[in-house]
């Protein structure tokens, strides 16, 4: 089960990677959900990776927030990574989970790192990788095939 927070009650790194969520949540492009979500990935390194949920008109090509980030951080030569920051909108006053699409491309891109889900109201969720994802499937799974 996730810690549940105020995002004043964590540290500042912790806060900083959030905070550029929030940031990337504006440049994401949803005019079909109007569901904005922002995401950040921090490298082993510190360097901070961004993703925004982009939309498109045939809607199964969409791409979530949090994949956008793997993705573009794996293209930069980024491989360690050990938190993720995902902001969604905050209607709700709730965290936005990670689809279980994303959850897979976490895992299998990043391991078992720190997932902070924060609601723009100021909530966060902190979650492991391997607790969004219990019994994953993974790279391992085919080793002996390759
Ligand atoms: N979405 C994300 O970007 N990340 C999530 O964690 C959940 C859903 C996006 C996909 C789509 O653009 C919109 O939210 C509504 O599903």
């Amino acid at each position: 089960m996730p810690t549940t927070c105020r995002i004043d009650d964590l540290s500042p790194s912790e806060r900083e990677l959030i905070a550029h969520a929030l940031r990337a949540r504006e440049n994401a492009h949803a005019p079909y959900s109007r569901f904005s979500v922002g995401a950040a990935l921090r490298a082993a390194d510190g360097t901070v990776h961004l993703g925004c949920n982009v939309e498109i008109s045939s809607y199964g090509l969409t791409e979530c927030a949090e994949r956008v980030a793997l993705f573009a951080a794996r293209a930069t030569g980024a491989r360690e990574f050990d938190a993720l920051a995902v902001a969604g909108p905050d209607s709700s006053g709730r965290p936005t989970p990670p689809c279980g699409a994303c959850r897979q491309v976490i895992w299998d891109l990043a391991g078992d790192i720190s997932v902070y889900l924060a609601s723009a109201a100021g909530e966060v969720q902190v979650w492991r990788a391997k607790e969004l994802l219990p019994e994953p499937f993974g790279p391992a799974h085919l080793e002996e095939y390759s």
